[in-house]
C-alpha cells in the first residue's frame, strides 16, 4: 500500500493581524525544517489555516519554511452577490492550496449543513484547491452511541459529490479527485477544551470513516485519501495518534499558535 503523506494543519482561527502572522513565519523558518538529519520523504506535508487578511501577506514567508498556505472557509458559488463571502479562484490567486471546511465551529455559530459544506468542499476541489472536510460528534451524541450516525450523516453529502466527481473522470485519473480530499475527525467536546480523545478512540471512528469511503468511493480512493485527528492535540500527545493505522495528520487549533509548539508539532510527525 500507498505511504500517505502525514499532513499537520494549523488552524489559527480568528487569531493573529497580518503583522503577527509574519512575526510566526520567520520564527517558525528560523525553526523548521530541520536542517539535516533526515531526507525530504521523512517531512510531513505542513499547512497554516490562517485568516483571509493574513493569507496574501503569508505565502512568501511561509514558503521559506516550506509550509502551505490554507483558508478557514470558503463560498460554494464562483462569484456573485454574495455580500462578505470569499470564493474558490480568490484562495487560488493569493496562495492558498488548502482550505477548511465544515469546521464545528461554523456548524455551530453560522449554521452551516452538512448539504452547504459539501458544495462548499466541491467549488474547492474545482479551483484545485484541497478540502479539508470536518466531521465530529457532540458529546451528548456520543454518550448516547450515535457518533457512527452522526459522522455518516455529515458525510453522506460530501460523498454524493465526491462519486459525482469520480463519475465524471474531472479530466484526471479515476478517483484522483475524491482521492485529493482531506477529512478531518474532529469530536466537538475535544475541541479547545484541552480532553482528548484517546488515540484509540479516535482510531475508531476514523477507521470507521475509512470503511465509509470504501464503500462509497472505492478501496483504492479510500486508501488514498487522508483523514487527519483534531481535538486538543499537543506536541506531547501528537505521536500517539500518528502510531494509529488511519490517522494521518492531525488538525490543530491552541497548539498552532505559537511557531515553537507548531514547529515541535511538526517535528513529532516526521515519519523514519
Ligand atoms: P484545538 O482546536 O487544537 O485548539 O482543540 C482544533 C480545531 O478546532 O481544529
Amino acid at each position: 500500500m500507498a505511504m500517505r503523506k502525514r499532513l499537520i494543519a494549523g488552524n489559527w482561527k480568528m487569531y493573529k493581524t497580518r503583522a503577527q502572522a509574519q512575526a510566526f513565519a520567520e520564527e517558525l523558518a528560523a525553526a523548521w525544517p530541520p536542517a539535516t538529519g533526515h531526507t525530504v520523504e521523512a517531512l510531513p506535508e505542513a499547512v497554516v489555516c490562517a485568516p483571509f487578511t493574513a493569507l496574501a501577506g503569508l505565502l512568501t514567508h511561509l514558503s521559506k519554511a516550506g509550509v502551505k498556505l490554507g483558508a478557514q472557509n470558503v463560498h460554494a458559488q464562483t462569484d456573485g452577490a454574495f455580500t462578505g463571502e470569499v470564493a474558490a479562484a480568490m484562495l487560488q490567486e493569493v496562495g492558498c492550496s488548502y482550505v477548511i471546511v465544515g469546521h464545528s465551529e461554523r456548524r455551530m455559530y453560522q449554521q452551516e449543513t452538512s448539504e452547504a459544506v459539501a458544495k462548499k468542499a466541491q467549488a474547492a476541489l474545482a479551483a484545485g484547491i484541497t478540502p479539508i472536510v470536518c466531521v465530529g460528534e457532540s458529546l451528548q451524541e456520543r454518550e448516547t452511541g450515535r457518533t457512527q450516525a452522526v459522522i455518516g450523516e455529515q458525510l453522506a453529502p460530501v460523498l454524493q459529490v465526491l462519486q459525482t466527481l469520480d463519475a465524471q473522470g474531472s479530466g484526471t485519473t479515476q478517483g484522483a479527485s475524491a482521492a485529493a480530499t482531506v477529512i478531518a475527525y474532529e469530536p466537538i467536546w475535544a475541541i479547545g477544551t484541552g480532553k482528548s480523545s484517546s488515540a484509540v478512540d479516535a482510531q475508531l471512528v476514523i477507521g470507521f470513516i475509512r470503511s465509509l469511503l470504501s464503500a462509497h468511493l472505492g478501496a483504492a480512493t479510500a486508501g488514498a485519501v487522508r483523514i487527519l485527528y483534531g481535538g486538543s492535540v499537543k506536541p506531547d500527545n501528537i505521536a500517539a495518534y500518528l502510531a494509529q493505522a488511519d490517522i494521518d495528520g492531525a488538525l490543530v487549533g491552541g497548539a498552532s499558535l505559537h511557531a515553537a509548539s507548531y514547529a515541535e508539532l511538526l517535528k513529532q510527525s516526521m515519519q523514519a
